[in-house]
Order: structure tokens, then sequence, then C-alpha cells
């Protein structure tokens, strides 16, 4: 055994560790509302803070010292501040650097973790609606700052022709809708348009209404509790997944039946989370670590609890994607967008 090598990896794997315990810290701190708390705040004192949130002053600034040695607040004089760079990080969901939904889905994840391990045992699913509510609203909360980023200024336009037709009027379908965040973006950008959000989950698509009355798009958007390879009456002239195709027990018969509702100059849209064809490719990046957790922990179990669980994960990659819409009846289907975080497809009849 070569003990640096050892040493080193000793370090690596302690590394790891301490950001689970931060991030321990960082999901607390979106609970009680501290980081809220904080922001825009200037220097508080953690009895400040405590007073101020209704908490207990000692768990208050054990957490404080915490997060002063992590460098997530400042530390001067017995005061505590955040800076207006971490409150946009950790305090706005509205803002692009919103991080604390993650947090959620992180806690949810722990939450499972042995439900997980047993299903490793059996060979069994886990279905979506099994995992705790914080992964619900935690995916939402954690996708939203990239869809408001991505999806009507960079994704659409990278499809041929769809924003002409959303402009002047379409039907469009949001399948494994979630909590409707893109699908209620699209309605805002596109007043013409009819939007449809389907999924199979009933509280995702229960909250999903109340984003969209709340986001007062409800004229021209609705929401069903629906399965993919069955609930798709049209004609669509968009068919969208957004990160949700590769969840499905069967991706393919998924295509394929949305194929069959689409228009014959119809385009369906696959958002799916960036994978290189090749693991070695992806080696050390941490963008993929985080997808192949989510995908051991939440992709491959829901695929493995419904009819075929061909369990696709979440790391298919460019070229199966292709194959895979191709196997779906799509003749023309290509790579419409990469983006760090992305694969974006343009299938078409
Ligand atoms: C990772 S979440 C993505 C949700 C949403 N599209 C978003 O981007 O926030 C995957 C979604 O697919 C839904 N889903 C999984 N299998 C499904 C199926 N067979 N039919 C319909 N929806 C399904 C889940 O309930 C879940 O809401």
């Amino acid at each position: 055994m070569d003990l640096e090598k050892a040493r080193a990896f000793a370090g690596q794997v302690a590394q790891e560790r301490v950001g689970a315990s931060l991030s321990l810290l960082n999901y607390v701190g979106d609970v009680l509302g501290l980081w809220r708390a904080m922001a825009g705040a200037g220097a508080v004192t953690s009895a400040e803070l405590a007073e101020r949130t209704g908490l207990a002053e000692r768990y208050v600034h054990e957490w404080l010292a915490g997060q002063a040695v992590a460098g997530h607040v400042v530390h001067e004089d017995g005061r505590f501040t955040l800076p207006d760079e971490h409150a946009a990080v950790l305090a706005d969901d509205e803002s692009p650097f919103a991080q604390a939904g993650g947090l959620e889905v992180g806690a949810a994840m722990w939450l499972a973790a042995d439900r997980i391990a047993e299903a490793f045992r059996t060979g069994g699913g886990v279905g979506w609606h099994e995992h705790d509510p914080r992964l619900f609203r935690g995916v939402s909360r954690f996708f939203a700052p990239l869809y408001r980023l991505s999806l009507v200024p960079q994704w659409l336009p990278a499809l041929d022709g769809v924003v002409d037709r959303l402009v002047a009027g379409a039907r469009v379908l949001d399948m494994g809708c979630g909590y409707g965040t893109s699908t209620i973006l699209m309605a805002q950008a596109y007043p013409a348009s009819r939007f449809e959000g389907i999924d199979s989950h009933a509280a995702s698509v229960e909250a999903a209404w109340a984003a969209a009355n709340e986001a007062e798009v409800q004229d021209r958007v609705c929401f069903h509790v629906g399965e993919a390879t069955e609930d798709m009456a049209g004609p669509w002239d968009l068919i969208c997944f957004f990160d949700a195709l590769h969840d499905m027990g069967d991706p393919v018969a998924a295509a394929a039946r949305a194929r069959q509702a689409l228009t014959p100059d119809g385009t369906v849209l696959v958002v799916e989370p960036y994978a290189s064809d090749r693991l070695e490719d992806r080696i050390g990046n941490p963008i993929a670590m985080s997808y192949y957790t989510a995908s051991t922990f939440l992709c491959v179990p829901n695929s493995l609890s419904q009819d075929s669980g061909l369990a696709l994960g979440a790391q298919a990659g460019e070229s199966r994607m292709i194959k895979l819409l191709g196997d779906a009846g799509f003749s023309r289907v290509r790579l419409a967008l990469t983006t760090d975080y992305n694969l974006i497809f343009e299938a078409r009849p």
C-alpha cells in the first residue's frame, strides 16, 4: 500500500464528510429562516438573531460560530454578518445563485438512505411518491433558477421554429411537470398558447395548481394527474420532458406515446442532465458526482418502481438518448443545445 496515496484519499473523504456536515448546518438555517433573517440585516449578535427568529440563543450562537469558521458568515467583535453575495445563494430563492432547494433535496435523500440500501439488496424500486415531501419541494426550488435563466431565453430558441409557434398560439404538454415551474414560465412568456402539465404524483400536481394560481396564469394553464405512457391525448404542438424522461419506467414507450400525440409538424423537447457517452470523460467532475448520487437515490429507483423498469438513469448521455428517441419512432432527432448542466434534445416525427 502506498501510504501517501492512502493519506491523500483519507483527506479527500474527510473533506467530503465536512461538506455533508456543513450542508446540515446550512439546511437548518434554511428551515429556521436564519439565512433570510440575516439577509440585508448587517452585523447581528446571536441574541439579536435569536430574538428576530424566535429561536433559542444558545443554539443560534453555536450555529453562527460554525458558519463563521466555514466562512459563510463574517465574525467581528461578537457580531455576525451574512454578505449579500452569500445571501444570494442561501437566503433568496429568486436569485440565479439560489441553492437552498438543493439542501432540501439532500435532506430527503438522507432520509431515504436506508430504504435505498434495502432496494440494493432486493433490486426493487422506490417510487417518487414514496420519498419525503422535502424532495418534491426541494427539486422545484432547486431547478427554478436554472429554468428561469435557461428555458425561455435559451432552450426554446434552440428548437426549430418553436418560438414562432408559441408566440402565435400553440398547444403545449409538459410531461412529468412536477410543481409546474417550467409550465408556468412558458405560460408567462407566451400568453397566446395553452399549456397542460401532467405528472403521476398527485401532491406535485396540487402544488402546481397552487403555483399557477399565484402566478395568475390559470386562464391558460391546467394540470392533471396522469401516466406518461397512457395519458397524453393530443394533438400537441410541443411536448416537453424536463428532467423526467429518464425517471420513467419505460422512457421509450413514453417517448413513443408522445410521438403519437404530436401534430404532424410538432416537436418533442427533452431536457436531460448533462452526461457524456463515456464514463471516463466525467471522472472527477463535481456536477457528474451530484448527478450520479441523485440517479442512484431517485431516478433509477423510481424507474424500477414502474412497469418495465428500464432504469435508464440520469446519466444516459447523448448517444443513448438519440437512440432511445429513434427507437420511439422519431425520424429527426438532434442534440439542439449543450450546457454545463443539461443536454437539450429536439425530436420530430
Ligand atoms: C425529477 S422530477 C422533475 C419534475 C419537473 N419536470 C421539474 O423539472 O421540476 C421527475 C418527475 O417525473 C414524474 N414522473 C415519473 N415517472 C412518471 C410517469 N411514468 N408518468 C408521469 N410522470 C412521471 C415524477 O412524479 C416527478 O415529478
